[in-house]
């Protein structure tokens, strides 16, 4: 029988990478959209025939029970978030919404629609469910690199809910059986990455520049240091995450650490340009409470699932900056997405 995805978070970068990597498998895949008219559906549009939508909201309870009910999934993954996280000091009560108590709905939701549908099963239910939790969770980690044990500190309102979410998840599991795991993903990138995120800002900022049509790049703190990989990639880890066995949280990562410095370094040379020609360091883009290092320690997720990364940082940004060149001569003014905003 065809098995059923229903995604959240669909129009979003990991969502649009997910929804292809699903479909490629055989899966019928929906995805919830929120927002009464008008979805930002531009990241899936070219899937559009292939998927179906059911609307719903990360913070309406009764809109996730209808949507499970209506989609009977298979697998659920939620990746549905307020995602930037300088933006979590400015709506940090609705971020909590969103990405931690979010979370919860969606579990319960799950829970409710399994119990209505009588299909409890040894293992809690037949609906399998991924939470995207955040490397953000470490924040000021006491190691490095982090692994499945390292602890969290998390420094922003946005990694504050994504560890509640975290723990959510394994407390559904050790309660009710359920096959509910999170993915601890570290940072992922690509052409479809939003732009207000370090390496899109970059990569279009390079391009702009390229092309005539920009000057300057404005950055923050060049010395934050992460491990950058291709969401592509890290999609396919969601979904092994939810093909095993038995359930368990997982760290992904490529183990490789880069700093914003060699981020731009690489992207402007990738347009024979040198950034310390055109970037300028403004004080108002540095965070107060920086989470300054993160990298994975990936062991687990490629010795038991057998996930390997296949594109390493300078072929990441590459491959952004060539997609922001092409993007931007077919649109010129801002290659189809708004500016770069906040920090
Ligand atoms: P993204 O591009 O910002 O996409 C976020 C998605 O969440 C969008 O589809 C957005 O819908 C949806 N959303 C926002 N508020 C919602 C609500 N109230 N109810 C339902 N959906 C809502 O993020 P991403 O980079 O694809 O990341 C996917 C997930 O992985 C997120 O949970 C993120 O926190 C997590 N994560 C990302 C990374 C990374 O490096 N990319 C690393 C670790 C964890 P609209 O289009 O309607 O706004
Ligand atoms: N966005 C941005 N803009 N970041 C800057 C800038 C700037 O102008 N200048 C320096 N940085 C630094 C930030 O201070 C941060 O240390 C680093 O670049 C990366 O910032 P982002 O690209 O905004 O990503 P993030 O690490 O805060 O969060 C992303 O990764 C998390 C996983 O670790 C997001 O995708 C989160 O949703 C995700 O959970």
């Amino acid at each position: 029988m065809t098995r059923r995805a229903l995604i959240t978070g669909i129009t979003g970068q990991d969502g649009s990478y997910l929804a292809e990597h699903l479909l490629s498998q055989g899966y019928q895949v929906w995805g919830l959209l929120r927002g009464q008219t008008n979805p930002r559906t531009s990241r899936v549009g070219h899937l559009a025939s292939d998927l179906s939508f059911v609307d719903g909201d990360l913070t309406d309870q009764a809109s996730l029970v209808a949507a499970v009910d209506t989609v009977q999934p298979d697998e659920v993954y939620n990746l549905g978030a307020l995602s930037f996280v300088p933006g979590s000091w400015q709506q940090p009560e609705l971020v909590t919404e969103v990405n931690g108590t979010g979370v919860l709905r969606m579990l319960e939701a799950i829970r409710m629609v399994s119990d209505l549908n009588g299909s409890r099963h040894a293992d809690g239910g037949r609906i399998r469910f991924y939470q995207a939790s955040s490397s953000e969770m470490f924040g000021r980690a006491a190691e490095t690199p982090q692994s499945e044990t390292t602890g969290f500190h998390p420094r922003s309102p946005y990694g504050v809910a994504k560890t509640y979410g975290h723990h959510i998840t394994r407390t559904y599991r050790e309660t009710f059986g359920m096959y509910a795991v999170s993915g601890v993903l570290f940072n992922h990138e690509s052409p479809r990455r939003g732009t207000e995120f370090v390496t899109r800002k970059i990569s279009l900022a390079a391009a702009r520049i390229k092309l005539g049509h920009q000057k300057r790049l404005d950055l923050g703190n060049l010395d934050a240091v992460r491990d950058w990989g291709f969401a592509g990639d890290y999609v396919r880890a969601m979904h092994l995450m939810l093909q095993q066995d038995e359930p368990a949280d997982y760290v992904v990562g490529t183990g490789r650490m880069h700093s914003v410095r060699d981020a731009v370094r690489c992207a402007f040379a990738c347009v024979g340009l040198h950034w310390t020609d055109h970037v300028v360091v403004d004080p108002a883009l540095v965070r107060p409470a920086e989470v300054e290092v993160l990298c994975a320690d990936s062991r687990r997720v490629r010795a038991e699932l057998g996930w390997e990364p296949t594109v390493d940082f300078a072929q990441l940004m590459r491959m952004m900056v060539e997609s922001d060149l092409e993007r931007l001569s077919r649109e010129p003014v801002h290659g189809g997405l708004l500016p770069a905003a906040g920090r």
